[in-house]
């Protein structure tokens, strides 16, 4: 049986209240409760605006077509280019793909996940800069890239900054969060992650113009820049126009609302997300306190309290650990594992047209491809569950070692 999981929810009175609301006043689709989950999340990460979206791929897509819709940056237009990572969650290269953009992938560090700097410069130098439009970096596990080197080299090459914070829900870098270095950026509320949803997600941005872009996008691309339309409160911008602003669309979109219930259950959380990302912090901490004695066979996260951790992840460094098998042994412990996602364009089969273009050269994302896996560092977990986690990681490597294999 599971018994420590990769993530966990618990809905504790606070959210049953705030989905009892819901339910009382019968209003499910988007209204006041995303409102206040929008302004809560804004004033969290420290950017003007927050638009709920209904998954963190909807955000990344969302804001991708708000970038392609905005006249501002004519850079962005199918076809162009965007300079990402090939080690994350599938979701981020898709969404570029889907948006009519091309990925072109350079390497990580194999312990930060973070891209590559010298390799964005040399890739920039040494091709038509005119053919990027962004850089897109994932701050993974909630480590995060060297955002002064990326925004100076996007402002050098007039290229947008979209961050992918996804996993780094208050992950901070020089006294500032993750999300707030780029013009935007998007975040997933799916299980797991520090603030959950079951599926939801949000754009970030300080931009006006993007934030409205993004709010049609996101309602199939409908004239009104409402966050919800106000004309049942008696109110509409548009309400002496001879049109229809919810019917009448200014460009093609999608939708990607999201209901009452997701932010009933996000808000409470978004209100203790301090503790959320401390009880994080501790787990990782003293599990790598516990197991420091493995430390050369196993990279063990780097602890610092400016991250705010997805995860615990592990590299394998000593070549007599499997890891498939290591996989298996603590998930039949009822440690529930993953793997570190895989390259994109290497290891996805569903990348495997770009394999051959990317063969060989992107070796880290490679190495924790084949050797990273992690396990769950969740706020539910108790002392005696990271006491745990570290007795039978460290029962399966001394087993390991004994039989020499
Ligand atoms: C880095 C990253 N980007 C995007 C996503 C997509 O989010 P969602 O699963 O909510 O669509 C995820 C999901 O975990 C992620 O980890």
């Amino acid at each position: 049986m599971i018994k420590i999981r990769v993530g966990d929810i618990q809905l504790g009175p606070e959210e049953k209240k705030e989905l009892q609301d819901v339910i009382d006043t019968s209003r499910l689709s988007e209204g006041p409760k995303t409102a206040i989950f929008e302004k809560l999340w804004a004033e969290f990460i420290g950017t003007k605006h927050c638009i709920a979206v209904n998954s963190g791929t909807s955000a990344l897509i969302a804001g991708l077509y708000a970038l392609l819709y905005d006249t501002r940056f004519p850079k962005f237009k199918k076809g162009a280019k965007v300079i990402t990572t090939p080690l994350t969650y599938v979701a981020t290269s898709n969404a570029i793909v889907l948006a009519g953009l091309e990925p072109v992938y350079v390497d990580v560090d194999p312990r930060t996940f973070a891209l590559n700097i010298q390799q964005v410069e040399d890739l920039l130098k040494s091709s038509d800069p005119d053919e990027y439009c962004a850089i897109l970096p994932v701050h993974l596990m909630g480590y995060m890239n060297d955002m002064p080197a990326i925004c100076s080299i996007a402002k050098k090459y007039d290229l947008v900054v979209f961050e992918d914070a996804a996993q780094a829900h208050g992950s901070i870098l020089e006294g500032k969060k993750a999300g707030t270095w780029g013009l935007l950026a998007d975040y997933s509320f799916y299980i797991a992650h520090n603030v959950q949803a079951g599926e939801m997600g949000a754009v970030v941005t300080s931009d006006d113009r993007l934030r409205e872009l993004v709010v049609q996008v996101k309602a199939n691309g409908r004239f009104c820049k409402c966050r919800t339309c106000t004309r049942s409160k008696g109110y509409c911008p548009h309400h002496d126009d001879d049109f229809e602003p919810r019917f009448t669309h200014e460009f093609i979109g999608f939708n990607f609302k999201i209901s009452e219930f997701q932010s009933a259950i996000a808000i409470p959380q978004v209100k203790r997300i301090g503790q959320i990302i401390a009880d994080r912090q501790h787990n990782v901490k003293h599990l790598n306190e516990l197991l420091d004695s493995f430390k050369t066979r196993l990279d063990l996260p780097m602890y610092s309290p400016d991250i705010s951790y997805l995860a615990y992840p592990l590299i394998i460094k000593d070549p007599s650990i499997n890891r498939h098998k290591l996989m298996l042994d603590l998930e039949k412990a009822g440690i529930e594992t993953r793997t570190l996602f895989g390259c994109i364009p290497t290891q996805q089969p569903s990348y495997s047209g770009y394999k051959s273009r990317y063969n060989g050269r992107l070796p880290n994302a490679e190495y924790v491809g084949t050797h990273g896996i992690y396990i769950g560092c969740h706020q539910y977990l108790k002392q005696d569950d990271i006491e745990y986690i570290a007795a039978t990681i460290s029962k399966i490597l001394i087993t390991n070692s004994l039989r020499g294999a």
